[in-house]
Parts: C-alpha cells; sequence; structure tokens
C-alpha cells in the first residue's frame, strides 16, 4: 500500500534506563539503513527511559521514533503520578499508545478515556496508537465486530475530522497478547477488512485510506512476514519479541 509501514516496539514494564539505552545500540548495530527505509521503526520504554533515548538516538543519529505507552488524559494540575501529553511531546515523542489491553483490563480504562488521551496526543502534536481488540468470549460469541466498532466510537466522534487521518490502529485480540498463539493471518485479513470498511463509512474513503493499521499479539520472526502482506495491514505492535535485540532486528528483516 501507499502508507508508510511502521513497525512499534512495546517494552511493556520491562528494562531500566542503562538496559534501554544498550538495547537500542545493540539494536541499531544490528539494522542495515534499507531496514529503516523498509518501515518507521518505533520503540516505546516505560516513562523513566524517554529522556535517555531521546539522548541515544540524537547523540548517535539513530533514526528511530520514541513512543510512549500510556498518557494523562488531563493536561496538567493535581494528577499525582500521571504524566501529560506536552511532557512527552517535549521528549521528542511521534506515537503514544492509548487503550492498550493491559491498561484496559489491569487498570479499567474506558473507551471514553481512550479517547479522551487520544485527543490530548494529537492537540500536543504527536500520533495516538489506539489499541482495540476483542477476548476470546467475545470471539466465540461472534461480537468481535461489535466490540470492536465500540472500542473505536468514542474516538471518531471525538478526534478532529482534519486529523483523523494520522491515527494508527492496532488490532491486537486479547486472547493473543502475550500467549504465544498469534491470530490466524485470515482471521487478521478479515478484521482488518471489516476495520478498513467501517472507517470508510463513518469518515470517508480518503481519510480512511490514509490511516493505518497494526496487527499485535504473539508477533514472532517466524509470523512478521505473513502479517506484514495482509492488504489492510501496515504495521505490527511487538511485545515479547521487541525486548531482545537480535530477535527485534531478525524479526524487522523478516517483516
Ligand atoms: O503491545 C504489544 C502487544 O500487547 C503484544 O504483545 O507481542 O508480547 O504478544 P506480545
Amino acid at each position: 500500500s501507499h502508507r508508510v509501514r511502521l513497525i512499534s516496539a512495546n517494552w511493556k514494564m520491562n528494562l531500566n534506563h542503562l538496559e534501554a539505552i544498550a538495547l537500542v545500540q545493540k539494536l541499531y548495530h544490528l539494522l542495515r539503513p534499507e531496514d529503516f527505509r523498509y518501515a518507521e521503526i518505533a520503540i516505546h520504554p516505560p516513562f523513566t527511559s524517554l529522556r535517555s533515548l531521546q539522548l541515544t538516538f540524537e547523540a548517535d543519529r539513530m533514526p528511530f521514533t520514541l513512543g510512549a505507552q500510556n498518557v494523562s488524559d488531563q493536561l496538567s494540575g493535581a494528577f499525582t503520578g500521571e504524566v501529560s501529553a506536552q511532557m512527552l511531546s517535549k521528549l521528542a515523542v511521534g506515537y503514544v499508545i492509548v487503550g492498550h489491553s493491559e491498561r484496559r483490563h489491569l487498570f479499567g480504562e474506558t473507551s471514553e478515556q481512550v479517547a479522551q488521551k487520544a485527543l490530548a496526543v494529537q492537540q500536543a502534536g504527536m500520533r495516538p496508537i489506539v489499541c482495540l481488540g476483542e477476548s476470546h468470549e467475545q470471539r466465540e460469541s461472534g461480537l468481535t465486530l461489535d466490540v470492536l466498532t465500540a472500542q473505536i466510537d468514542p474516538i471518531l466522534n471525538t478526534y478532529p475530522l482534519e486529523a483523523l487521518d494520522t491515527i494508527v490502529i492496532a488490532y491486537e485480540p486479547v486472547w493473543a497478547i502475550g500467549s504465544g498463539e498469534s491470530a490466524d493471518p485470515e482471521v487478521v485479513e478479515g478484521v482488518g477488512r471489516s476495520l478498513r470498511e467501517l472507517l470508510r463509512r463513518r469518515v470517508g474513503d480518503e481519510i480512511a485510506a490514509r490511516i493505518r493499521l497494526q496487527y499485535g499479539g504473539s508477533v514472532s520472526v517466524g509470523n512478521a512476514r505473513e502479517f506484514m502482506s495482509l492488504e489492510d495491514i501496515d504495521g505490527l505492535l511487538v511485545g515479547g519479541a521487541s525486548l531482545d535485540a537480535e530477535v527485534f532486528a531478525q524479526l524487522i528483516r523478516a517483516a
């Protein structure tokens, strides 16, 4: 497709800032310039490593994009423990993951909050990666598209239409995350087509054609290519396989 491919490493709550610097240095040395031309490569460390990675990327001219894993839906103020979108944008963060299934399930985030977070990200000049996905039970009950629609609707109703083409949507079936059991590529192909169709109906053909869709959930060296080659899938959101420089470099090359 004409969309710029995006391969994102979601480190979750792993690696301190020293380990983070060591990993990106190793990864950079394992990659070739053409790997960065194939896809934009984004690294989403915990907040505590953002500044270190910003400085490392700058100092060694590494063409990675910096990403965050979460953000407050508030602009500033008495919200102990929260981090604002403005703070992230000052660290040269390009993408912020919002609504990851771990945030929705372990921390009770609602789709309305996720939409507020996506808006805060946009207003601070960054791009949200909006995560969507059904549980195993929802899939078995034939509710997948209803669930995905309910998750995405608040975003489509809140986000400024003229900026909607800058959002990234990550489809991550809950049961495929960290389980070693990725979704069937045919299922992902079908969901990708349905999501694109839903977007066309809601925001028109032109914008829908520009929105990038990622697949996430047990992406590995062995299956990265298959997901990347699907018509509507423009990238990957990688958890476990992004925590080892050699594995992640191989995954990028395989994709
Ligand atoms: O954000 C990443 C996803 O949750 C996938 O994680 O690749 O470890 O299954 P995983």
